[in-house]
């Protein structure tokens, strides 16, 4: 844990009380200073900042810990933002969440102590379409059982039968969410000349629809008629295990399921029988149910594809998601509104 509270010289312990604390709960891929003095000014005279400089997440029960004389939290999906941490924290001022997924936090509690909650939008939307988009290819043309075979030195020679796919081109694309991750998806696939359909809430704007000939359909419909369905809709009560037995039944034998939103929204269990009875044809999947475990009988499946929740991975992405994360902190203590609110509960 890497502690900048020494005070510089200042040896005045009630000072030092006073002054702001920032607890940031991952080891970031930017340093939190360079966005947070610019802001704050300088460290342990203006502010103090604990930062878990380890790889791993801060165990829980360090964080229910440090949370106790904590203005600002950095935090990000592994951290539940719970009953059990708020009552334990009566200094908090806002809760700036290192993602765009919030279910996490209990957005209730939060607003009714009155804490600012802020998350990181937009920044990562084409890094997690670009991983939909490879997951989608990966399983539709079973690169990892390909690639298996060449590496356990069974591949001898082309042959016409060999590992066959599907065609993106005249496929279907069902898209479960489309919001901005959603839509980012189904550009990309409407470049392979897939069809699109969505279930959402509410109708995409007209230019949208047009330009990637979208069409919004019933829950029911999209199971039905699609070749593939990834998941973009956000974790709710509303969404978990929404792809259940039920749901996989009423795929299409041989359908594809592609998952980079939360693992929870899909039925793991149910996910593997249905792959197992051949009814499912394959799936790609950044997020699980049980994070960071894995689905024991998935991970045998060559069908399967199974990634480290690596949606925003890549470089750009992730310094964008950590100045935010870091910024709208920053702007909450200074008594700025934070630029990027949660605003629902
Ligand atoms: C990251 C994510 O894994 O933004 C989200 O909701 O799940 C991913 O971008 C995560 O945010 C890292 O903190």
């Amino acid at each position: 844990m890497l502690e900048h509270n020494a005070l510089g010289g200042q040896t005045d312990e009630t000072a030092e009380m006073d002054l702001p604390r920032i607890l940031v709960t991952r080891k970031l891929s930017i340093e939190p200073l360079a966005v947070l003095e610019p802001l704050l000014g300088k460290v342990n005279e203006t502010f103090l900042l604990d930062a878990w400089d380890q790889e791993g997440p801060m165990p829980r029960a360090l964080l229910l810990e440090k949370v106790g004389n904590v203005d600002a939290l950095v935090c990000s999906p592994g951290d539940k933002i719970d009953e059990e941490l708020l009552t334990r924290a009566p200094k908090l001022r806002v809760v700036s969440n290192h993602a765009v997924g919030i279910d996490n936090l209990d957005l209730e509690r939060l607003t009714e102590r009155g804490i600012v909650k802020t998350h990181t939008p937009d920044v990562l939307t084409d890094a997690t379409a670009d991983l939909a988009l490879g997951l989608l290819l990966a399983v539709a043309r079973h690169l990892p059982l390909g690639e298996k075979l060449v590496r356990e030195g069974k591949f001898n020679g082309w042959s016409p039968r060999m590992l066959l796919g599907l065609e993106l081109r005249g496929a279907k694309l069902g898209l479960f969410g489309f919001g901005r991750i959603g839509k980012a998806v189904a550009e990309r696939a409407h470049a392979f000349g897939m069809e699109i359909l969505y279930v959402a809430n509410s109708d995409a704007p007209a230019e949208v629809v047009a330009q990637l000939s979208a069409k919004r359909v019933a829950f029911p419909t999209l199971l039905e008629r699609s070749d593939v369905i990834s998941l973009h809709s956000p974790l709710t009560p509303q969404t978990r295990h929404t792809f259940n037995r039920d749901a996989f039944a009423r795929m299409k034998k041989g359908a594809l399921l592609i998952n980079t939103a939360r693992g929870p929204i899909v039925d793991e269990e149910a996910l593997a029988d249905s792959l197992e009875a051949g009814h499912l044809g394959g799936a790609g999947l950044d997020v699980h149910e049980f994070e960071p475990q894995v689905n024991a009988r998935l991970a045998k499946m060559d069908r399967v594809l199974l990634l480290p929740h690596l949606g925003s991975a890549t470089a750009d992405t992730r310094e964008r998601m950590a100045t935010r994360a870091l910024t709208d902190a920053a702007r909450v203590l200074r008594g700025d509104a934070p630029l990027h609110p949660i605003r629902s509960a």
